[in-house]
């Protein structure tokens, strides 16, 4: 009995150390999956409005984003989305509780002095990894999801035409538009 409380002892820590090394190469993956799009879609997005205004660049936050998702998920085998507690779209952007409860997190802790652009959270849940990495919100942003009454004549009756329930407005710069969530099985 005693000789088993004692390899118990020597074998717990390592089983979780193991554990920790797992999730630590999820974690590191899942950072650079996450990363990696939002600058890619900025640079889009930044010449979309240079050539053809804010109006004309919607198609790049619209179809772009998801279809560069999908080819994220075909090459690393990552799931990606973009969540949000104020959706735009709504059949896309929905949280579900893991994903709601981490964004309530990054909220609070913007609030009491983090940096947006550091929030995240990794999690084996079940038999997948699961990572969230806050968007904030850039000057950039405004455009389309600043307050109502500076956004433009020509993006709103873009907006309204898309998106009828649309509650992605009334942001200012430094706060967190949403989220991007990834997930793959272990
Ligand atoms: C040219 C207009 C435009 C600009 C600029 C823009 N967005 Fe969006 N954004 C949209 C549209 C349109 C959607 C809805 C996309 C869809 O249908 O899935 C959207 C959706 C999103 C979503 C998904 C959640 C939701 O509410 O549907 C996030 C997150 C987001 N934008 C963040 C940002 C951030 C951060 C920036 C600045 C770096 C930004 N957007 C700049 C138009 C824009």
């Amino acid at each position: 009995m005693k000789r088993l409380l004692i390899a118990a002892t020597l074998i717990t820590p390592f089983i979780t150390t193991l554990a920790h090394a797992g999730d630590d190469a999820m974690l590191g993956e899942a950072r650079k999956v996450a990363s990696e799009l939002p600058p890619k879609l900025l640079a889009v997005l930044k010449g979309e409005i240079e050539k053809s205004g804010p109006e004309g660049a919607i198609p790049v936050c619209k179809d772009m984003a998801p279809k560069m998702g999908g080819e994220v998920f075909k090459q690393t085998g990552w799931k990606i989305k973009r969540v949000s507690l104020k959706v735009r779209n709504e059949a896309r952007a929905i949280p579900d509780d893991w994903e709601k409860a981490a964004l309530e997190d990054f909220d609070k802790r913007a609030a009491a002095g983090e940096s947006p652009a550091q929030l995240e959270k990794g999690e084996t849940i079940g038999n997948e990894y699961r990572y969230v990495k806050a968007l904030p919100v850039q000057a950039l942003c405004l455009n389309c999801h600043g307050p109502v009454d500076q956004i433009s004549p020509a993006v709103k009756s873009v907006l309204d035409q898309h998106y009828p329930n649309d509650r992605a407005t009334g942001y200012s710069v430094g706060q967190i538009r949403g989220a991007i969530s990834v997930r793959k099985p272990l």
